[in-house]
């Protein structure tokens, strides 16, 4: 009998346990607000049992904030962004947007395949940059699903056109965030494609984990798990090089805070990119998940670690930000007022067989996993 009263005791109280637990971390759906044109934009917001909070918008499926408590329990958005979604479209610097068809640069906006030449807008100079004039970072998503459970999800999706900015084949293309327990966002990028084509999906998140852009990352300490970078030319495209970092500013294989070299114009590569803008080699086999990155921020105490299966990571100091624009909370964002870690692919790799391949074909799966993991120190 008194066995039976346990176990009934104990179902019970586990089975309370196991729901707990299992609902801790929730996804909610609302409204985000509208475009200029009346266009709706809805926003998901999944948050964990420790409080930590990711807003997904479906203009160009948005990390629009990124709440994370500090040392001390205070919490805080670590993104920048805008309050509303127009500013995305009006001002657009790809805060936390999702990058696509091609994140990053192609050379003079062209490329071969199979013997065709394809002609892309270029948008940054000679260049194209994040996918032409309208990549899909200016496309209003499909919000697929969302979830409740272990950790709270969002699928979006995105229907990209055969031709649409000058890239062959329909691509089907699907990002699912995932915020767990452990305070743990994961991004899952996947796509196919209708005829071969170039595809690299990363997320444009600028992080400043001081919270709520209080003060510049110059005293962040950063830490890049690459024992070589791609230099580039004057308009930010790579060489071909695959330059060793040791005895130059961009060895950051142990923790260094970030403004101790970026002025240092000795290098023609910290010219070229105003401070950083370059792809790392990201030490160990693509295609599993590695850290790569890993950024404190000794005030709040802050620690964010880069999870990710790419071969490159493009680490960006917000070169391009010249205080002339507001972002949430009416905060200028000025040079140096965060940092980007973008999981992907090499710049330029369309135009560049020895770099790892762009290409997809009918029939395959891509695929771009990242985890941005937090903790305080
Ligand atoms: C990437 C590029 C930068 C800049 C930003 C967006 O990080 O490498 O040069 O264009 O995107 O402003």
């Amino acid at each position: 009998m008194k066995t039976v009263i346990l176990g009934a005791a104990c179902l019970t109280l586990c089975t309370a346990l196991f729901i707990t637990s299992a609902n801790a971390a929730t996804a909610t759906r609302g409204s985000f607000g509208a475009l200029a044109d009346g266009t709706r934009i809805e926003a998901v917001t999944l948050t964990n049992g420790a409080g930590m909070s990711a807003r997904i918008m479906t203009l160009g499926a948005t990390l629009q904030s990124l709440t994370v408590a500090d040392r001390n329990g205070r919490r805080e958005d670590v993104t920048l962004g805008y309050d509303k979604p127009q500013d995305y479209l009006t001002r657009p610097n790809y805060f936390g947007v999702s990058v696509g068809r091609f994140a990053n640069r192609i050379a003079k906006g062209k490329f071969a395949l199979d013997g065709k030449t394809y002609a892309l807008v270029t948008n940054d100079g000679p260049n194209s940059l994040h996918g032409g004039a309208k990549g899909f970072d200016k496309r209003v998503w499909k919000i697929e699903s969302i979830s409740n459970g272990s950790d709270a999800k969002v699928i979006m999706s995105y229907v990209s056109a055969d031709g649409e900015e000058g890239f062959p084949g329909e691509l089907k293309v699907t990002v699912t965030y995932a915020l767990n327990e452990k305070n743990e966002l994961r991004l899952d990028y996947r796509a196919t494609t209708s005829k071969p084509t170039v595809v690299n999906l990363t997320n444009h998140a600028y992080f400043n984990l001081s919270g709520n852009a209080a003060r510049d990352v110059m005293g962040n300490l950063v830490t890049l798990h690459a024992e070589r970078f791609t230099p580039v030319d004057a308009t930010l495209i790579p060489t071909g090089e695959r330059r060793p970092v040791a005895g130059t500013p961009f060895d950051f294989r142990k923790a260094t805070a970030v403004g101790t070299r970026i002025r240092d114009a000795r290098d023609q590569q910290i010219r070229y990119g105003r401070g950083y803008d370059h792809n790392f080699i990201v030490d160990g086999a693509p295609g599993n998940l590695r850290t790569a990155a890993v950024v404190e921020e000794p005030v709040s105490g802050r620690v964010m670690e880069v999870r990710v299966t790419a071969p490159g990571i493009q680490f960006y100091t917000g070169n391009f930000m010249d205080g002339t624009f507001f972002g949430k909370n009416q905060r200028s964002y000025r040079q140096g007022d965060a940092i980007c870690l973008e999981p992907g692919t090499f710049p330029d790799a369309p135009n560049r067989a020895d770099f790892p391949t762009a290409r997809l074909n009918p029939g395959q799966t891509y695929v771009n996993s990242m985890v941005f993991a937090f903790r305080t120190k």
